[in-house]
């Protein structure tokens, strides 16, 4: 059979449908990207997923296929996308690209920075944040009286948020927003600009903070690496933030619009939310299986021979766990395409893999489901009437494999 084709617009616009169907069909797929980058498998069940992303025979970085002279798939399509090579090492030597010893080591040392009680002493400061984006929300309005949450609300609580943990200044923050907007643009060179800035941006925040530490997480990164006597380079760092940053605003931008746009279109699931807001914390959990904005991991690499549902994974093929095939799995999940917020209510954790899994699993996933929790609850109690301003089946979406993302969501806030 002809290879999945990753950018197939129906595969795109409902990935959902499109993945259910591979995942009956054929527990590995074979996929492309178009242009030249290697063939890739896909898995879509989700123990497959589960396995991929926690078994040890998978590795992160293809240099660690033993023996094994095996392509760079990101570095193809980060090449494809046109970022010189002394940039390109920014965002192709993160946490998420090394494995065993090298990534334990990065892992402890930002863990140490990045800690669950950092999360949990934010939260006011979220609610707060949230709480003046919300007042502000009315005058951004356009002359039709509607509002874009995705540029009015979506995006700027996370990049606050995330910026103020890390200590990036209030006037680099616009620029992470373009940043944003680079990655959607599938024209080749589009991010380079961004990328030098902002690597340039961190790497003059450093010095500052070297010499004047405080208390956000990167002065902790500084430190952190001068007692150990382990330390970070300062390539490492710049990476670190780079890859925090990014990560910790471009998803849970789109946890909240694509969350918020579901419960709008919910009704019935919505007004159990209002009448029960203690139900917040479950409810997070089944949007982020539900509509979770990523739905592709990065690429692992099969270190050995593998055999997967039945079928034999050779030795450095590389094979991207399809998030979105494992959350919406009957094998797992029954009648999986219902929202049901109290889904997720019976154990203490969640069981969607919208967060990944295993040892590469999402190292801001307290900060990303506080910033949910705060997000939805701020939106409903302030705007008891919120409603969509156009048809659910005209909302604009970017259309990239592996991340499912609003273009904007335009809303009547009826307040
Ligand atoms: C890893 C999703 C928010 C930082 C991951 C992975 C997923 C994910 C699926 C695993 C990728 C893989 O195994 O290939 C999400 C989603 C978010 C979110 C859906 C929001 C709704 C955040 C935030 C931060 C963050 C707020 C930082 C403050 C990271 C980092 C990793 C990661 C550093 C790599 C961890 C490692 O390699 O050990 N995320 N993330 N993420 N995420 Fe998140």
């Amino acid at each position: 059979t002809e290879p999945i084709d990753l950018m197939d617009p129906d595969l795109l616009h409902d990935p959902f449908h499109g993945f259910a169907r591979i995942r009956e069909e054929a527990p590995v797929a074979r996929a492309v990207f178009p242009g030249k980058v290697d063939p890739i498998l896909l898995v879509t069940r989700y123990d497959d997923v589960k396995t991929v992303l926690s078994d040890q025979r998978f590795v992160n970085n293809p240099a660690n296929v033993p023996g094994g002279d095996v392509g760079n798939v990101r570095e193809q399509l980060i090449k494809m996308r046109g970022i010189p090579p002394e940039y390109a090492k920014y965002v192709l030597e993160s946490i998420l690209d090394v494995d065993g010893a090298d990534h334990i080591r990065l892992r402890r040392l930002v863990s140490r920075a990045f800690t669950a009680r950092r999360v949990l002493e934010l939260r006011p400061r979220v609610e707060e944040i949230a709480g003046a984006l919300l007042d502000e929300l009315p005058g951004k309005a356009g002359p039709d009286g509607t509002v874009d949450l995705i540029e009015g609300f979506a995006y700027p609580l996370p990049i606050a948020v995330i910026c103020e943990l890390v200590g990036i200044p209030e006037e680099d923050r616009p620029a992470w927003r373009d940043w944003g907007r680079s990655l959607v643009s599938l024209q080749p060179n589009a991010m380079n600009e961004p990328l030098i800035g902002m690597v340039h941006s961190i790497e003059n925040l450093i010095l500052r903070r070297r010499a004047e530490p405080t208390g956000d997480l990167l002065s902790s990164l500084i430190r952190v690496h001068d007692e150990d006597g382990d330390r970070l380079s300062d390539q490492e760092m710049v990476t670190m933030v780079l890859t925090l940053v990014l990560a910790g605003h471009e998803t849970t931008a789109h946890l909240i619009g694509n969350g918020t746009a579901a419960l709008l279109t919910h009704p019935d699931q919505l007004e159990r939310l209002r009448a029960e807001p203690e139900l917040m914390p479950v409810a997070v959990h089944e949007l982020m299986r539900w509509c979770g904005p990523v739905h592709g991991t990065r690429i692992r690499y099969a270190a050995e021979d593998v055999e997967l549902g039945g079928v034999k994974i050779a030795q450095g093929q590389p094979v991207m766990a399809i998030l979105v095939g494992a959350n919406y799995d009957p094998r797992r999940f029954a009648d999986p395409d219902r929202l049901d917020i109290t889904r997720e209510s019976e154990g203490r954790r969640e069981t969607h893999v919208g967060f990944g899994s295993g040892l590469h699993y999402c190292l801001g996933a307290a900060l990303a489901r506080q910033e949910g929790e705060v997000a939805f609850a701020g939106l409903l109690r302030r705007f008891p009437r919120l409603a969509l301003a156009c048809d659910p089946g005209e909302l604009q979406r970017h259309y990239l494999p592996g991340s499912w993302r609003l273009a904007g969501l335009p809303l009547r806030l009826n307040d």
